[in-house]
């Protein structure tokens, strides 16, 4: 089975041969720090061995509920946010048809899978309502707490329409709950209503969950192999486990990154050549910025969808301020590829290029934007995958999951924490008038203008 590979040849000109080596000695400790649970955040690396050490029982059990919604439903909403949630979007994008949620049932051959509880948009929910219509459906709502609002708001609203269409205990059984093992709101209602649940395991944050059935449960109801995608993973956590940087090409890429940003590149674009894979970056994003910015540093995550962002942030790329640095996720296979028609008229100047695929001019484009980008200053690596597949895609997640958590380590920062996330949290009480959070409300309406 192919595996993905990654490409540091494009930093040449901006890390001399000996700064990779020089990183040996700080990689080992972070090695440690993170494989003998001797970093901060040690009780969050179970993810480490999710791919072979999960739940069998578990893991059979979601294939089975997967079946009962692809059977009873024709629609599926996950109700989720952050890391309860864009694992599983962005590998629906990425395994399917691009038009996966316009597809007919028929074409689809799966549910529509439609996301709630990502936002407190009204607008979004009310047209997401209106999009299922009279349509049969069952909700997967994710949360470890139970209590974060954007998801509970939804969960409120597609549970009371599910009971409306399906009486009481019909709801219950097209209610899905992944969570705590024991503890919080949502386990608490599941035991007590008896929907079918699935563990968000201790040792596991939300933004390195996604092998778990926070991702499973949806990707598998979307028709995908989480066979092949745990079987990829898998692959990587036997590939990336020898600390020498010269033989371990996630530590490589942790290493790289980190030199790039002590001298200056402070942000890293993900970019992909392949409009399918835009969700992957949001998911990238979250697992780097959440993992890293902390104490006041780490590389700020961004990213980029190519060839179209080319007519957009291109030029802020190649001629903007220095701080840039780009990972690109470049796919060796499409899913597909089309020939570029023959036409008399060449109106438009694209005759050399008739009877070329359209991968073929992809590939150029990105092997073009990499020499004009080295060339305007920006260092650019390339994780190179196969294919857009379950394998591949269980393999990239893992390559990325684990060297975030190096990098963390690297930077001196604990990459399994997230402590800045409740700061608006608390303030959205407080304005809200949540129970316990009055006093801060009043002052910080005594603020407000
Ligand atoms: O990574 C994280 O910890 C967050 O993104 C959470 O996953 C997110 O806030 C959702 O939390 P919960 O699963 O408790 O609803």
């Amino acid at each position: 089975m192919a595996h993905i590979s990654f490409d540091s040849s494009n930093l040449s000109t901006f890390i001399q041969p000996n700064e990779l080596g020089e990183m040996q000695a700080m990689v080992n400790a972070a090695d440690d720090q993170l494989r003998n649970g001797t970093g901060a955040g040690a009780e969050y690396t179970d993810w480490l061995h999710l791919p072979t050490d999960y739940d069998k029982d578990e893991f059979a059990r979601i294939k089975k509920a997967a079946q009962k919604i692809q059977s009873d439903s024709k629609v599926l909403v996950v109700i989720g946010i952050g890391g309860s949630y864009l694992g599983a979007r962005a590998a629906i994008d990425f395994l399917n048809n691009a038009f996966f949620q316009a597809q007919t049932d028929e074409d689809r051959k799966a549910p529509q899978i439609l996301f709630a509880g990502n936002s407190i948009s009204s607008s979004y929910v009310h047209d997401l309502v209106q999009l299922i219509g009279d349509r049969d459906f069952s909700v997967n709502v994710i949360s470890k707490s139970g209590t974060t609002t954007e998801p509970s708001i939804a969960f409120r609203i597609f549970k009371e329409m599910l009971v409306k269409k399906y009486g009481a205990d019909g709801a219950k059984s097209r209610i899905y709950a992944t969570t705590d093992k024991e503890r919080g709101a949502l386990k608490t209602e599941a035991n007590s209503e008896g929907y079918e649940s699935f563990v968000i395991p201790d040792g596991v944050g939300g933004r390195f969950s996604v092998l778990t059935a926070v991702g499973l449960l949806p990707i598998a109801a979307a028709g995908a192999d989480i066979d092949k995608l745990m079987e990829g993973a898998r692959a990587a956590e036997n590939e990336y486990v020898d600390t020498d940087l010269s033989k371990n090409e996630a530590y490589q890429y942790a290493a790289y990154r980190n030199i790039l940003y002590r001298k200056g590149y402070e942000t890293e674009l993900l970019e992909n050549y392949e409009p399918t894979m835009t969700m992957f970056a949001e998911w990238w994003k979250q697992l780097a910025g959440e993992s890293e910015g902390k104490d006041q540093k780490g590389i700020y995550p961004s990213s980029a969808n190519f060839s179209t962002d080319l007519h957009s942030l291109g030029q802020y790329i190649q001629e903007g301020r220095r701080t840039l640095m780009e990972t690109v996720v470049k796919v060796q296979e499409p899913k597909h590829d089309v020939v570029i028609p023959s036409e008399d008229s060449n109106l438009d100047g694209l005759e050399y290029l008739q009877g070329k695929t359209m991968d073929y001019v992809n590939d150029k484009a990105y092997q073009a934007v990499v020499l004009a980008h080295v060339d305007g200053g920006v260092p650019v690596m390339t994780v190179n995958i196969p294919k857009q597949d379950e394998f591949s895609l269980g393999y990239l997640m893992y390559f990325f999951e684990v060297a975030i958590g190096v990098s963390g380590y690297l930077n001196g920062i604990n990459p399994f924490n997230q402590p800045g996330v409740e700061a608006y949290k608390t303030n959205m009480f407080g304005l809200l008038g949540k129970p316990g959070f009055e006093e801060i409300g009043k002052e910080l309406k005594s603020r407000q203008k």
